[in-house]
């Protein structure tokens, strides 16, 4: 028994947030921005939360797949941004569906996120203990992002995207490969609480920017350029497979070089990779299927094309997947 994706979905919310506005908040201005990161704008939830940004990505998907919400035996959500510690995104996923035949959890693999939620349903399935599983990636890393830290802030963006995978004869996950390395953290990092020093006494004050993501952006850039490209080989040698059967890479969107880096470094021509960072930025774990549910609504997605999926970011974390429609 293999598994394969049958229903993508994303939801994006209204609010834009363009780099001329971010002009008017830090010592930024919108040329460098384009020429550093490729974005031009990003989608900032206000006032939604993560769940509902994720549950209304996950309606389209399981429209997409021709499924209802008591179909699902199984919910991944991936984030870093969950709205509570608990119930866990997918818990509250579920209820907003009312996915009542459901199990359902977080992982937390930052960008990899997606990849690392494919492969846990993926094995799942496979091994015959669901049957239907919905994976998530959704963020609201605007809640998280300090907007007087000009290194960031030009970054990130809010979102979900959202897939259906089905147990099925066909093997459509090939491949996976999914890796940490723990011991470079700190350069891309979010507090989540205060150390507790002294639990029984005064609480600690924590502000924004205690909270907020710090990345030492060059080390981060230098891991994904070096790491993205080994984990897609990686991929490619566990399915016993080329880039020339490739008919899509499906890249993490953090910053339009590193996805020229991966064009050059394969010699792709430009219209093989997707590439949407312009008009969302980096949404962390809702990157990759966010780009899909676009590929799927653009008819770019074609019955036996294969698609290589590369996640790379925080943890830090790379993450691959080659997956056959
Ligand atoms: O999703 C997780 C994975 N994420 C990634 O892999 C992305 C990681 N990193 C990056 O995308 C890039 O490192 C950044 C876009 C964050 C920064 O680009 P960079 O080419 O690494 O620039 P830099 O940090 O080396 O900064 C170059 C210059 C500096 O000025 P000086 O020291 O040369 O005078 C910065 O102070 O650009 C300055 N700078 C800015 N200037 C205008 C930094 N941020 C900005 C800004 N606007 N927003």
């Amino acid at each position: 028994m293999g598994s394969q994706i049958t229903g993508f979905g994303a939801y994006l919310p209204p609010q834009r947030l363009t780099n001329g506005r971010l002009e008017q908040l830090v010592d930024t201005n919108n040329d460098w921005i384009v020429q550093r990161t490729g974005i031009r704008e990003r989608r900032i939830a206000n006032g939604e939360g993560t769940a509902q940004l994720a549950a209304k990505a996950a309606r389209r998907a399981l429209e997409d797949a021709g499924k209802t919400p008591a179909d699902l035996d199984l919910i991944v959500a991936a984030t870093v941004t969950p709205d509570r510690f608990t119930p866990s995104l997918a818990c509250m996923v579920q209820a907003e569906l009312g996915a009542a035949n459901a199990a359902a959890f977080d992982i937390s693999a930052a960008c990899s996120g997606f990849v690392y939620a494919l492969d846990i349903a993926d094995s799942f399935l496979q091994a015959g203990k669901f049957r239907t599983a919905l994976i998530l990636g959704a963020e609201t890393l605007s809640r998280i992002v300090d907007y007087s830290d000009r290194s960031t802030c030009i970054l990130f963006g809010d979102g979900a995207g959202a897939a259906i995978v089905e147990a099925s004869p066909v093997n459509g996950v090939p491949a996976t490969y999914l890796w940490a390395d723990g011991a470079q953290g700190g350069v891309l990092c979010a507090q989540a609480l205060p150390l507790g020093e002294d639990p029984l006494g005064e609480r600690v004050p924590q502000d924004i920017h205690s909270r907020a993501v710090h990345m030492a952006g060059g080390e981060v850039l230098r891991f994904s350029l070096s790491e993205a490209p080994r984990a897609m080989d990686e991929a490619l040698r566990r399915a016993g497979l080329t880039i020339d059967d490739i008919d899509w890479v499906v890249p993490h969107q953090a910053n339009k070089r590193i996805i020229s880096g991966i064009i050059r470094r394969y010699r792709l021509p430009e219209e093989k990779v997707y590439v949407n960072i312009d008009r969302f930025g980096n949404t962390s774990s809702a990157t990759i299927p966010i780009c899909l549910a676009e590929m799927r609504e653009r008819g770019l997605l074609q019955k036996g094309q294969r698609l290589l999926l590369v996640g790379f970011g925080g943890g830090l974390t790379a993450a691959s997947a080659i997956i056959q429609i």
